[in-house]
């Protein structure tokens, strides 16, 4: 345990020589450790060793409240940036997606231990301007963007436990500091003067109150598939999307498709992938049970979708200033407010999930998947990207190509 007794404290190389002992890690190993570092991130993050990277591409064919866009999108999933522009494809054909946000509030908690809800309800009642002063206080740079804190109320969670809700417009910013510095300043208020007996203090990352909602369709024309009329698919995608309301197993999957969009457009604008994820899973389980996100109807001689979705996510602040590519990647997608980002995020995920029930329903995803999975399965046979092309190409004339046959190909065409 003594080896790393005061890592933090430790300057770079010294921690990389502790970790390169430890773990045992060849020189050609640490060097690749020390190549990808990056000085300025060894004060964002405790105890930096290295920049791990992911792929960043653009998904195409985006035409959103009639603007024509791009979507940066960093994944390491093949075929998410195909499918997603040729799911934005189908509908741009159509009039493209419409996007609206509905509201963008941040909720914050204030856990307080209390078998006296009424007394509780009774002092926030009578004390909400003072309260809502407290927490702007907090952070009185807010008031300046239009935001602030707007409401507060009291929720009774069980015969001991009430909630303190506070309700705040964080403007362009995700708010998480600005919501939890009010927080703790009203704990500290509140606990000289109504509750002593606070657990916690902490925003919810249940985002109800930041809902954004999108919509399209697309022609049956635009269909079409193999054997399958376009009208057959549209009617095969309505009752995808059905079987997404009514099966658990399903919906997850389904959502799943959803998120290879969103969390790929978030990480790409320096947002918090994970809140943005635990509040759309809980979003799906509102009614009582999990569901689809997204529904899927004929509307003349359409398939109309549509999906209302939570998206608590940031224009500026946290790592969207700390981290060089987030700026250039707002420029890329053309967004310049959290309610483009959000507006952009779910159409992406719209476009995900349409292009994922098509394939699904009709020649199955391995099909699309298959160059990229010969790509990768090339490379990890050390295809040069020279060789690549000649490899890929003879993979594809095999039955069930795998590693042992990439790296015969490679031996062979080295020769
Ligand atoms: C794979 O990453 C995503 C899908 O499974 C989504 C879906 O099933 O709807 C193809």
């Amino acid at each position: 345990m003594g080896t790393f007794n005061h890592f933090y404290h430790k300057s770079y190389d010294e921690r990389i020589n502790i970790i390169g002992d430890f773990s045992e890690l060849n020189s050609q190993e640490l060097k690749s450790l020390y190549e990808n570092h990056n000085e300025r991130n060894n004060s964002l993050i405790e105890n930096y060793i290295t920049d791990y990277s992911l792929p960043e591409g653009i998904a195409v064919n985006f035409l959103i409240n009639g603007e024509e866009k791009v979507a940066p999108m960093v994944t390491e999933e093949p075929s998410v940036i195909a499918a997603a522009s040729n799911g934005a494809r189908m509908f741009a054909k159509n009039g493209g997606l419409n996007a609206k946000v509905i509201s963008s509030n941040l909720t914050g908690q204030i856990i307080v231990k209390t078998d006296n809800f009424n007394l509780l309800f009774g002092y926030v009642n009578t004390h909400r301007d003072k309260i809502i002063a407290v927490a702007n206080n907090a952070h009185p740079s807010i008031l300046k963007y239009g935001g602030g804190a707007k409401e507060v109320s009291v929720r009774q969670l069980d015969e001991n436990y009430c909630s303190i809700d506070l309700f705040v417009d964080v403007a362009e910013a995700m708010g998480a500091n600005i919501m939890n510095s009010m927080l703790e300043a009203l704990a500290n208020f509140l606990k000289t003067k109504a509750s002593k007996d606070i657990l916690m203090s902490i925003l919810s990352n249940y985002s109800i109150d930041s809902l954004v909602t999108v919509s399209g369709s697309v022609k049956f024309s635009q269909l079409g598939k193999g054997n399958f009329s376009g009208k057959e698919v549209a009617n095969k995608i309505v009752e995808a999307s059905h079987i997404a309301q009514i099966d658990t197993y399903r919906a997850t999957t389904h959502n799943k498709g959803i998120m290879n969009g969103i969390d790929a457009f978030v990480m790409a604008m320096g947002n918090d992938w994970r809140a943005v994820e635990s509040g759309i899973h809980a979003y799906a389980s509102r009614n009582g049970h999990y569901q689809g996100l997204s529904h899927f109807m004929i509307k003349e001689d359409t398939l109309y979708g549509e999906m209302t979705l939570p998206l608590s996510l940031g224009f500026i602040g946290g790592a969207t200033k700390v981290l060089p590519k987030v700026k250039i990647n707002q420029r890329i997608a053309k967004v310049h407010s959290k309610k483009e980002l959000m507006q952009f995020a779910a159409a992406i995920g719209l476009a995900q999930n349409l292009a994922a029930l098509k394939a699904l329903v009709t020649e199955g995803i391995q099909k699309g998947h298959m160059n990229l999975q010969l790509n990768s399965l090339a490379m990890t046979a050390g295809s040069t990207d020279e060789e690549l092309f000649t490899v890929v190409q003879s993979l594809r004339q095999m039955q069930n190509p795998n590693l042992t046959n990439a790296k015969q190909i490679i031996q062979n065409l080295r020769k």
